[in-house]
This record gives structure tokens, C-alpha cells and sequence, in this order.
């Protein structure tokens, strides 16, 4: 069986292609390379360089291909940008999104597997949010997501796409030393540069109602998230659902204690230097990780310290 996996030649993409590969998967990749890197993609698997706002190109890919199903990971994500580029968001967000499913209908594709996020959970005032609370996002980039999920939803309906819609908390680490976070907003990447440029780490704002001032978020190695890709590609069998769920470990981290575990790491101990709060960061965002466990049998296996180990060593071999 066939899957597209589109944004494969990006940092999740290529950790998701090489855990479908070694599942026996076949994989025909659809990327553009606006962001991604086109050497991500083993020469034996099939790469259209395209968008997939180019209805036609995917349409006439899946056909060709035979594709049963697709991986839809190809999307902005800076949300920074899309709070300044709402319109350009939401085209390749939501619009890009739309022209696939209507390509995935005029070539008889009824599976979808669809990158969502935590970001539209917003500012959820709980200790660990599960599926079931109303999503609120607060920036242009989570309300792409959730227009994908409800478009998504709303297919499964009326085309009967069958999805499952995962939404990835905070991803990082390296599955392979060549596979690295290229991206420069992320915290880890941020700490390992500022720690590798002998400058301390920042910590933006350390007075929030958590245990020690800084925010808490749920970090998830990157490796675990594709593996939940191929979990729930095989899940996804024509029962028509179309089901969400948390790619999450249910386990909290500050920004103090994921700085702790760089300098563990690393063995480079500089002192963070504490800069105002960032807007629109929510103190804790933890996510409820039994749904997944319960309904598609996936569980973390990673913990922080391999997440920011395996980061290190790719960034190392990186240069
Ligand atoms: C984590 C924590 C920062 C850098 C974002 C998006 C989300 C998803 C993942 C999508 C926060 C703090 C950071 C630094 C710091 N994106 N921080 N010093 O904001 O939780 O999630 O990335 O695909 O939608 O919002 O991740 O890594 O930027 O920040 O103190 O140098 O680290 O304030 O509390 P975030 P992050």
C-alpha cells in the first residue's frame, strides 16, 4: 500500500518517511522545498516537487502512485509569521488543505492522516488538556490548524475521508544525526546555539504562577511522533470516524529544567539570563496523552534528556 506523505523533506516529514519506510510502507513524497531539503529524501523514494496547492499535479500524483492514503504534514508554522502574514496563513494552511482533499476525492482517496497542533488549545487554564476541551488558539497559525481540523472533520462527513488528526505538543530531538531541527524559534535549538556561541541561554520571563516562575510545556521527541504517524496510518481503515488525539507524554517541563538538562548534556554551564515574558505564551500546556494509548496503542518512549541528547549530537554532526 501506497501512502503520500507531503512535507516529507522537512524536519517532522523526513523523521515520519523514514518510519514508514521501516515499516515496509511505500511512500511517494509531495514537497515543494520551500522549507524543506530535498537531500532528506532517499533516492529510491519518489519525491514530486510541487505544493499541494496545485490540485492538479496531486491528483494526477495519487492516481499514478496508486496512493490509499496521505500524510498531510506539508504547512507554515512560524507563528510569529503568521500573526504579521494572517492571509498567507491561512492560503497555505487552510486553502492548500482544501485543494488536497478535493484532489484526494477526484482520485477515489479515502484515508488521511493530518497534522494538527496544540496551538489550538490556546490558553487552556488546566493541568492536563484532553481532546474533549473546546479549543480556543490565540494566533492565526492554531486557527489554521483547527479550520484543518474542522474541514477535516466535515470531509470524513460528507466524502467519507476517514482521518485521524493528531495534535503534536512540543516536538524535538533528532531520530538519526543528520535528521536535526534546522529552525532557530524553537527552545532547544535556541539553548544549544546560545550554549555552543558561549552565550547564556534566555529565559523568557520567570515570574508565572508555576512552580519555579517559568512556563511548562510537554515535549515530545520527534522520533515518537512519527512513529505515531505510522501507528495511525495503519489505524485509519475506513470506519468512518474521524478521530483527534494528543501526541503528547503527559508529562510537564519548565524552561528551567529543560535549560538544566542542556547544561547536563552538554556540560557547557552558563547561567540563563531572564528577558521579559513573550506575548501570547500560556504558563503550562501539558497534554493528556490516555486517548492515544487507549484507542491506537501508542505511548512516548523518549524521555527530555533524550530529546535534547539526541538535538546536541545532530547539531554536533551537523557542524
Ligand atoms: C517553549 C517555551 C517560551 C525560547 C511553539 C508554537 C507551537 C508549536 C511549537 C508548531 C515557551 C520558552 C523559548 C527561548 C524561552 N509550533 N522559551 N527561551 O511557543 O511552546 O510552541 O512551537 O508547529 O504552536 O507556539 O515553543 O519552543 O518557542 O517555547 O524561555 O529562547 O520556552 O517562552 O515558554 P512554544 P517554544
Amino acid at each position: 500500500m501506497t501512502w503520500m506523505l507531503t512535507g516529507g523533506a522537512g524536519y517532522i516529514g523526513a523523521h515520519v518517511l523514514r518510519a514508514l519506510s521501516a515499516a515496509g510502507m511505500d511512500v511517494v513524497v509531495l514537497d515543494d522545498l520551500s522549507t524543506g531539503v530535498a537531500a532528506k529524501v532517499p533516492a529510491d523514494v519518489p519525491h514530486i516537487r510541487a505544493s499541494v496547492l496545485d490540485r492538479e499535479t496531486v491528483r494526477t500524483a495519487l492516481v499514478d502512485h496508486e496512493v490509499e492514503g496521505v500524510i498531510h504534514l506539508a504547512a507554515k508554522k512560524a507563528v510569529e509569521e503568521s500573526v504579521r502574514e494572517p492571509l498567507f496563513y491561512y492560503h497555505e494552511n487552510v486553502e492548500g488543505f482544501r485543494r488536497l482533499l478535493g484532489a484526494m476525492d477526484d482520485a477515489g482517496v479515502r484515508r488521511l492522516v493530518f497534522s494538527s497542533s496544540a496551538a489550538v488549545y490556546g490558553m487552556p487554564d488546566v493541568d492536563r488538556v484532553s481532546e474533549g476541551v473546546l479549543p480556543y488558539p490565540i494566533n492565526p497559525y492554531g486557527q489554521t490548524k483547527l479550520a484543518g481540523e474542522w474541514l477535516a472533520a466535515a470531509a470524513q462527513r460528507a466524502l467519507g475521508i476517514d482521518c485521524v488528526l493528531l495534535r503534536y505538543f512540543n516536538v524535538a530531538g533528532a531520530g538519526a544525526p543528520d535528521l536535526g531541527d534546522p529552525s532557530v524559534t524553537n527552545l532547544i535549538p535556541l539553548a544549544l546555539g546560545a550554549m555552543e556561541a558561549g552565550e547564556p541561554p534566555v529565559i523568557f520571563g520567570d515570574d508565572y504562577g508555576t512552580p519555579d516562575g517559568t512556563c511548562i510545556r510537554d515535549y515530545i521527541h520527534v522520533a515518537d511522533l512519527a512513529d505515531a504517524h505510522v501507528t495511525a496510518a495503519q489505524r485509519v481503515t475506513g470506519s468512518g470516524s474521524a478521530a483527534v488525539y494528543n501526541v503528547s507524554r503527559g508529562v510537564g517541563s519548565s524552561v528551567r529544567e529543560v535549560l538544566d538538562v542542556a547544561r547536563e548534556v552538554t556540560g557547557i554551564d552558563l547561567p540563563a539570563r531572564v528577558a521579559p515574558r513573550r506575548v501570547g505564551d500560556p504558563p503550562r500546556l501539558v497534554g493528556a496523552a490516555d486517548a492515544i494509548a487507549t484507542d491506537l496503542g501508542w505511548q512516548a518512549r523518549h524521555d527530555l534528556h533524550d530529546m535534547v541528547a539526541s538535538a546536541w549530537e545532530a547539531r554536533r554532526a551537523a557542524g
